[in-house]
């Protein structure tokens, strides 16, 4: 499934993190890729331990708390901390990969298993010409540009890539989720069942003999399926 969330981080937090990376002591990306990614991966990264990655970690990580769509679709039980990327210049482009499919934590506090993929949208669409998140869905090819803001989340099993940006820069907040429900069909249902119930009660209230039968349908298919 792939899923775009409007205005995850609201515009003062979107010009905070933007305030915040202007000094941000980028590196390059390929020192976090492995092999295969390592020969088409040209971005900036924030070092995950440098201060400026840790206090936007936070900003984004609150974003997603307050975001009922967000918890729908991915069900998380783990959430690798956000991390932050810069396309620009020379370094303005990640060719088409697979991400691994488990995230080592930095110094041994856990693994996160990358059910879920999600990219937070940080720069004005106007201001950079290329850097659209092409995503290879079992659809067919997704070409996603959000507004600053914005976020996208897609399957960790698909294949993607950044197209090179031509003029300004993009910045962007990413991470993975492993998600209670492990298969990207269940989540999907369950998602489109809230989603629907969520209008249903808004025109029958919550108290509707069908709406209680509903929720608990939904419930107990996510009992039978979640790994909490
Ligand atoms: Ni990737």
């Amino acid at each position: 499934m792939l899923l775009h969330i409007h205005q995850l981080l609201s515009p003062s937090e979107v010009a905070e993190a933007r305030q915040q990376l202007v000094d941000a002591p980028w590196q390059a990306g390929r020192r976090t890729a492995g092999p295969q990614a390592a020969q088409v991966k040209r971005n900036a990264q924030l070092p995950e331990s440098s201060a400026t990655a840790q206090s936007l970690r936070q900003l984004v990580l609150r974003g997603l708390e307050n975001s009922a769509q967000f918890f729908s679709a991915a069900l998380p039980k783990h959430i690798s901390p956000p991390m932050f990327n810069r396309y620009a210049g020379d370094a303005n482009t990640y060719g088409n990969h697979v991400d691994a499919a488990v995230r080592f934590l930095p110094d041994g506090k856990g693994r996160v298993r990358t059910d879920v993929s999600c990219t937070v949208f940080l720069s004005d669409p106007t201001s950079y010409d290329g850097g659209e998140l092409v995503v290879e869905d079992t659809f067919g090819t997704q070409r996603i540009k959000l507004d600053a803001g914005d976020a996208v989340l897609y399957p960790g099993t698909s294949i993607h890539r950044v197209e090179p940006v031509t003029r300004g820069e993009r910045l962007a907040s990413f991470f993975w989720i492993q998600s209670m429900v492990r298969s990207d069909e269940q989540r999907r249902l369950l998602y489109d069942m809230d989603q629907h119930l969520m209008r249903l009660r808004t025109h029958l209230g919550e108290t509707d003999p069908a709406i209680v039968g509903l929720t608990g349908t939904y419930h107990n298919l996510l009992r039978m399926w979640a790994d909490v």
